[in-house]
């Protein structure tokens, strides 16, 4: 094995002991979980490797989380939740200056923790760093909006989006850093306080981000917990203190928590759920263009990704020359180590590699084949990509998101076979159409939109850039996720009515002149 260039080793092993509430960092003296990196246990069936431990918090601490957060909304009476919108800005602005000098600490972590490469780990880190300056910018033009008074049937009104209260924050293991921040962030700034526990892989790099929070918001704005998800979200739902339930994750995590608590119409859902996005290749599609596209969407990160192209449906009439070419696409990828910023990289979870393999047995027991030579290798900490063909409805890899390295395909001579197949499934994010006739793509396009939620023409599927919508249909997603829907996800359209006469007219003039009101104003923030 080559060996790790000196800047990405780790010297030693991590004792993180350290949690958020209230806005003290306490050290954690109980029961420790131990943080492993498979990134090393490859074919020489070594284990995977400690790199660190971490706090295995207990349910009363994430009590203590949840009162430090509830006290500070304090029903909405809180010093975050009431104070001016540029001062809410400006610590976040603070923090995301503090944020900036942890980059290389972070970008290591992300590689060592989930595998993902080099180029991948620093754009997580710095699109992360976008997404907040973005949001920042749409706050600023939201709170513009809502500046301006209307009138309307002798009513006068004064519109804002006003917080919700308490949010859980849950992010994936794929994106620990990006998207558990794409909710935490416009949470925050909305005025919310929130608790937050990092996802089950991708926990230490949360760790150098602690003191940052701490200094930058109020106490109690945000809680940073860390242990399972069982013990430390059970006891926080069954309360019903919990305005927000914010997850990207599985269905069932997000279904059982919701379960949990006791009153739900009260309980707001902003979720990123599984998805099964297909990618649909017309006859008349570019092929070069089509592969390039396929192997991006089919197998960046190792085909973690929600947004993965999860199964791909080929016309018969191009069948041949697709698989040919896509095989010996896929069989040139290389398998390397993070920094060796190749496509392919370990997979961090230990039982996905046999999950994988056992989707792949499944599939042939019941017809497939595997078209590239390469497809199926296995070693401790990776299988390489299957291309598996065809592939029938009857198959595991059919029917569930199997987020890792896996290629099913399936042939099609009318187009209506993957819509119908669209229209049935449980899923409703994206699809990949490739295609060049206008006559044809016109009408399969204006089918499309309202089965998913994103329709991309010759290019694979992609939740970014961040301006734009991400969200599902059916078990896909709840509520809009983009810098600026995020921003109304996590908010409420909240206002002050005044029938219009003269005493009102003077008293909002004199509100808006004196600034008594952190509502009631007409400023502009620059
Ligand atoms: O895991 C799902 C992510 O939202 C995908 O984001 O398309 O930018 O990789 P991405």
């Amino acid at each position: 094995m080559k060996s790790i260039p000196k800047e990405f080793q780790l010297n030693e092993i991590i004792n993180h002991t350290e949690y958020l509430i209230n806005g003290k960092i306490n050290q954690w003296d109980g029961k420790q979980a131990s943080v492993f990196s498979t990134l090393l246990c490859d074919v020489s069936e070594k284990e995977p490797q400690l790199i660190g431990k971490t706090p295995e918090m207990s349910g009363d601490f994430a009590l203590k989380a949840l009162e430090a957060a509830h006290n500070a909304f304090n029903y909405g009476q809180g010093e975050w939740p009431t104070m001016k919108v540029y001062e809410r800005i400006n610590c976040m602005e603070n923090f995301v200056e503090k944020m900036l000098s942890k980059r290389e600490e972070i970008v290591k972590l992300l590689m060592w923790e989930i595998g993902k490469n080099l180029n991948d780990s620093r754009k997580e880190f710095d699109r992360t760093v976008e997404y907040i300056n973005d949001t920042i910018e749409e706050y600023k033009v939201i709170d513009r909006k809502g500046a301006t008074f209307q009138n309307k049937s002798g009513v006068r009104a004064l519109i804002r989006r006003g917080p919700l209260g308490v949010v859980l924050c849950l992010g994936p293991y794929n994106y620990p850093l990006n998207e558990t921040f794409a909710l935490l962030i416009p949470a925050i700034i909305m005025g919310n306080t929130t608790i937050f526990k990092p996802a089950k892989h991708g926990v230490l790099l949360i760790a150098p981000l602690l003191e940052a929070f701490q200094e930058s918001f109020p106490p109690g704005v945000v809680n940073i917990v860390f242990g399972r998800g069982r013990e430390i979200a059970t006891p926080i739902m069954k309360t019903g203190k919990i305005d927000v339930l914010a997850l990207i994750g599985h269905s069932s995590s997000a279904i059982s928590l919701q379960d949990l608590h006791p009153q739900k119409s009260r309980l707001r859902l902003v979720l990123g759920l599984e998805a099964k996005n297909p990618g649909i290749i017309l006859k008349d599609a570019d092929i070069d263009l089509t592969i390039k596209e396929c192997i991006s969407g089919t197998l960046s990160f190792n085909g973690q990704r929600c947004t993965a192209l999860k199964i791909l449906y080929v016309h018969e009439d191009i069948k041949d020359e697709f698989l040919d070419k896509f095989s010996k696409a896929v069989d040139e990828l290389t398998l390397g180590l993070p920094w060796d910023n190749t496509l392919l990289t370990p997979l961090p979870e230990p039982s996905k590699p046999k999950y994988i393999t056992d989707l792949i047995d499944d599939a042939i027991n019941k017809g497939a084949k595997i078209i590239n030579k390469r497809g199926g290798e296995k070693q401790k900490n990776f299988v390489f990509p299957a291309v598996l063909y065809p592939v029938n409805k009857e198959m595991n890899v059919y029917k569930e998101e199997q987020f890792g390295p896996v290629i099913p395909i399936i042939s099609f001579n009318n187009i209506s076979t993957p819509i119908k197949d669209m229209s049935e499934s449980n899923y409703g994010q994206q699809v990949s159409i490739f295609g060049k006739d206008v006559d044809t793509l016109g009408p399969i396009i204006d089918s499309m939109v309202n089965l998913v939620c994103r329709v991309n023409l010759n290019s694979a599927c992609q939740r970014g850039p961040d301006i734009y919508p991400f969200t599902g249909r059916k078990d896909s997603a709840v509520a809009t996720l983009s810098v600026h829907d995020a921003l109304r996800s996590f908010s409420i359209r909240t206002f002050v009515a005044s029938k219009d006469n003269e005493l009102n007219k003077n008293i909002l003039r004199e509100m808006i002149d004196s600034k008594k009101s952190h509502f009631i104003r007409t400023d502009y923030y620059l």
